[in-house]
């Protein structure tokens, strides 16, 4: 089942169309894996197991699954208007593992402007504590085992160019003028 969205919409910074193109993108996403989840059941009871097909489409679960969660993450860690809570948990946190705020934006921040598609996380791993900004290929490529995903920021294209042409930059900006710092605090351990 998607989780209903629309409550983004009106977003300073991202255009409706934008919002309502990325909402679709992610009801595919939902869709697809829905989808998978049935054909490798089928395969699963028809004894198909030992096929090429299965193993395709095992292997694009990594994909469907990932792209539905973590759109799922990202609107879900939007849509915000109260600026990070400097004396919060979180703040602390991301001063003790990077020493200032400042520097894990930079951080964070120069992930999500790698080139390529695919999205920046901030992580907690479950095992230290330690937060961790990460690039992920697409949707399935890098996650860290073990680790909680904290803030998820998408920077594929459709995300950001039909606001911002090619300035990622200016999306980024964008989405962390957006950023809902109530649950991405909550995600924190
Ligand atoms: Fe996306």
């Amino acid at each position: 089942m998607a989780v209903d969205y629309s409550g983004l919409i009106g977003m300073e910074g991202f255009s409706d169309s934008l919002l309502n193109n990325h909402l679709s993108l992610y009801q595919g996403y939902v869709n697809n894996c829905n989808k998978l989840i049935e054909l490798l059941a089928a395969m699963l009871k028809e004894g198909k197991t030992g096929t090429p097909e299965y193993a395709e489409l095992k292997r694009r679960m990594g994909f469907e699954f990932n792209g539905m969660r973590l759109h799922e993450y990202y609107f879900g860690n939007i849509g915000g208007k109260q600026a990070l809570d400097e004396s919060g948990r979180l703040a602390k946190k991301l001063i003790e593992d990077f020493g200032s705020y400042s520097e894990w934006e930079k951080d964070f921040q120069g992930t999500g402007m790698m080139r390529g598609i695919g999205w920046a996380i901030l992580y907690q791993d479950n095992m230290t504590g330690k937060l961790i900004n990460q690039w992920i290929n697409e949707h399935e490529t890098g996650h860290l085992a073990g680790c909680t995903p904290i803030l998820v920021m998408d920077v594929f294209e459709h995300a950001y160019i039909t606001d911002y042409g090619l300035k990622r930059a200016s999306y980024i900006q964008a989405f962390f003028n957006n950023i809902n710092w109530g649950v991405v605090e909550g995600r924190l351990k």
